[in-house]
């Protein structure tokens, strides 16, 4: 019997999308204001779930101190408040959007988790946009 327990976490943090290897007006073409050379930021929040079995004993899936810690560890203290293309060495050569946010953070998680335990991150850009990623 698999059971998925969520836990949400916010975190604020500025990017700018762009590639390093086209001309600024292709940048502008393809990714508009969100090529501001002076960055922009967001209010991301992230929902993360766990699906896996019910443990007998405890009658947890994962407990949720362990999980709201390594959200703390992994995400917050990692990007809350941190400008992404500059801060985060995940983002030095990859460019910071939605989707690539959630798999960088999926991964990160995923290696701190039980390996029977199935990941997914949720992650909202804004209240409108949001991605899902959950392995492969
Ligand atoms: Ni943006």
């Amino acid at each position: 019997m698999n059971v998925t327990v969520s836990r949400s976490a916010h975190f604020n943090a500025a990017h700018r999308l762009h590639r390093k290897d086209w001309s600024f007006k292709k940048n502008n073409e393809i990714f508009g204001k969100c090529n501001n050379p002076n960055f922009h930021g967001h209010n991301y929040e992230l929902v993360v779930s766990v699906t896996g079995e019910i443990d007998k004993e405890t009658g947890y899936v994962i407990d949720m101190k362990i999980l709201k810690d390594i959200i703390k560890n992994e995400v917050e203290d990692a990007f809350d408040h941190k400008n992404l293309n500059l801060e985060v060495p995940e983002f030095k050569d990859l460019n910071p959007t939605a989707e690539n946010i959630a798999v960088v953070i999926y991964h990160k998680m995923k290696s701190k988790l039980n390996p029977n335990l199935k990941l997914e991150i949720q992650l909202y850009e804004t209240p409108r946009n949001f991605v899902t990623y959950k392995g492969n």
